[in-house]
């Protein structure tokens, strides 16, 4: 069942998919070699607390974190650890947070300083095809667009998309209906129509598309542990096209403001 949102349970969205989005922001400042998983588990953890939010992730199911964290050749639902992060990882951090009964989900795959050049561009192409399924996703369009577009723009790139996890309907749940694959046929699955509310997430390897699912039942990690990335963004559709409810700006104005490092400098 696809619940069509009304004006005011849109502006509760808005609310709760700013404070992710602003969480995501804070762990930006934060995330450099040497600092564990764990504390910037903690640092979403108290930042949500501290805005009047719920971390939604947190037990659910479960779950042993806050954030979902995905070191690497993780692809998705990591747990936070003692890991410290090290020069050329990449991590991503998915994170949901509830606000007044509802729910906005995002996630951002940060580069910890220099990476190689072909992790770099996993990134970038992983980033740029959540942007090129958002703008499949229009009133009267179908969630197969969505998905074909996605699949072919990161296909064409050279890289693989994961079968096993989907982007989702978003609303008082964290999961609602509809799925929302990245692969598949153009044309097909449920009627887009204004007000629906949902997560767009391209998860996206750079090896094989197969995952193995670790022995906890959560860490999914790619079976030939090459990396993998994940971009998320909540969006509503309106009647002029989708509207992103979620944004990255507090994560990039975060990365802009960074000391630069020291071979940058001239002086
Ligand atoms: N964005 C993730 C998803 O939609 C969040 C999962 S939270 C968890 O699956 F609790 F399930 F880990
Ligand atoms: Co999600």
């Amino acid at each position: 069942m696809i619940y069509i949102k009304t004006a005011e349970e849109i502006e509760k969205m808005r609310a709760a998919c700013d404070l992710v989005s602003r969480t995501l922001g804070e762990v930006a400042r934060w995330v450099a070699p040497g600092i564990t998983t764990r504390k910037l588990d903690t640092i979403a953890r108290e930042f949500i607390l501290d805005n009047g939010g719920k971390p939604a992730c947190l037990g659910y199911h479960g779950f042993p974190g806050t954030l979902c964290i995905e070191v690497n050749e993780t692809v998705v639902h990591g747990f936070p650890s003692g890991y410290e992060l090290r020069e050329g990882d990449v991590i991503g951090t998915d994170c949901v947070v509830e606000l007044d009964g509802f729910n906005g989900d995002s996630c951002y795959t940060f580069p910890v300083g220099d990476v190689d050049e072909k992790v770099a561009r996993l990134l970038k192409t992983t980033k740029e095809s959540l942007y090129v399924g958002i703008e499949a996703a229009k009133a009267g369009k179908r969630i197969g667009d969505i998905s074909n577009a996605i699949q072919t723009y990161c296909e064409r790139a050279g890289y693989s998309v994961v079968r096993e996890m989907c982007g989702h309907g978003i609303g008082a749940s964290m999961h609602e209906d509809p799925e929302v694959p990245n692969f598949g046929r153009r044309g097909i699955g449920p009627v887009l129509k204004s007000g629906m509310c949902i997560a767009i997430e391209p998860m996206i390897n750079m090896g094989s598309k197969n995952v193995v699912i670790e022995d906890n039942g959560w860490e999914c990690r790619t079976r030939d542990r090459k990396p993998s990335a994940h971009y998320e963004h909540t969006i509503v559709i309106r009647p002029e096209g989708p509207e992103i409810l979620t944004t990255f700006s507090y994560i990039e104005a975060a990365l802009g403001e960074r000391p630069l490092r020291e071979e940058q400098t001239t002086d």
